[in-house]
């Protein structure tokens, strides 16, 4: 027996099925499997806005009107280290449900703790490797421990055939796409554009924590890319001081790291002189809300042609 619940909508908007079990997810993967079509999942921790729903989008254009988008809504504890907003995350699931309707979500996977780890904390965890000790790893140890391994859960339920991330997170992009191809798992991972507010700040579930004057101030974390990106033909140096001459416009904003990498985040290679995509990323406090952005930038030697057109 499964339990899988239609919320009510209006007419007008396709229900989502939400699928608060294991079981009820299976069903419902079954039915949209008997379509025919391919399978493509969106993980979220829910508090949905606009950048999600632009994961969905991208969802979508990779499995067509014959395939099924399946979101999940997990507020995963075991990513969440002491003293970090697990309880104060916020949980909005009728919102939720009510975005997922009107993007046309086919199947909301919305479980409880127990249900996806019904005998506490897993004994068997992903080990997440080097990647996972700099940047995000180094301020929250454990995290991306705890990221691969509900992926990697989710990923053994859903079985879909594309993932979506977002790029905002770039560093966990990276870290799924590293899991996919180290453990052969057999899905395309398809990193997705940040979406961004008008004045350029990153769209963030933790954006709600901002009162009004840390709201202002946090356009500074993306102008801040902006500027290292405008810098970058006259070299990585040039780059990382254009973004820190604009951080420290707002002192308020604590940074805890700013850097330039190179598209997989290894530490540029001053050897290499060929032009290429490489990435800028920021993560800084304020008061206790944690923001993090990225760009990508054009890595070159200084006075070195640019990019073919
Ligand atoms: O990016 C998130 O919302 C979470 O880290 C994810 C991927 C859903 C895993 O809990």
């Amino acid at each position: 027996m499964t339990t899988t619940v239609r919320p009510p909508v209006s007419s007008a908007v396709p229900a989502p099925a939400l699928a608060p079990t294991r079981a009820a997810l299976q069903h419902e993967l079954a039915v949209v499997r008997a379509r025919g079509g391919r399978v493509a999942f969106v993980p979220t921790m829910g508090a949905l806005h606009e950048g999600h729903a632009s994961l969905v989008r991208v969802a979508r254009d990779h499995v067509g009107a014959d395939g099924a988008v399946v979101v999940s809504i997990f507020v995963n504890p075991l990513q969440f280290g002491e003293g970090e907003d697990l309880d104060r995350y916020p949980r909005t699931l009728d919102a939720d449900l009510a975005l997922c309707g009107a993007e046309g979500v086919d199947v909301v996977f919305a479980p409880a703790v127990d249900e996806v780890y019904p005998g506490g904390d897993p004994q068997v965890s992903v080990e997440p490797g080097p990647l996972a000790t700099v940047l995000e790893g180094a301020s929250r140890p454990g995290h991306f421990r705890g990221v691969l391994t509900v992926v990697a859960k989710l990923f053994g339920l859903v079985q879909p055939d594309v993932a979506v991330f977002g790029q905002k997170d770039y560093q966990q992009l990276a870290l799924v796409r590293r899991m996919a191809a180290d453990l052969c798992l057999p899905v395309e991972v398809v990193g997705a554009e940040t979406v961004r507010e008008a004045d350029g700040l990153a769209l963030s579930s933790r954006n709600r924590y901002l009162d009004t004057e840390q709201r202002r101030l946090a356009v500074v974390l993306s102008r801040a890319l902006t500027a290292a990106r405008d810098h970058a033909s006259y070299g990585v140096d040039a780059a990382r001081q254009a973004a820190a001459t604009v951080l420290a416009e707002a002192p308020q904003v604590e940074v805890d790291y700013l850097v330039v990498t190179e598209a997989d985040l290894a530490d540029v290679d001053p050897a290499r002189t060929d032009a290429r995509e490489g990435r800028v990323l920021v993560a800084a406090r304020l008061g206790a809300t944690r923001l993090i952005d990225n760009l990508p930038l054009e890595l070159r030697v200084p006075g070195a042609p640019s990019f073919p057109a």
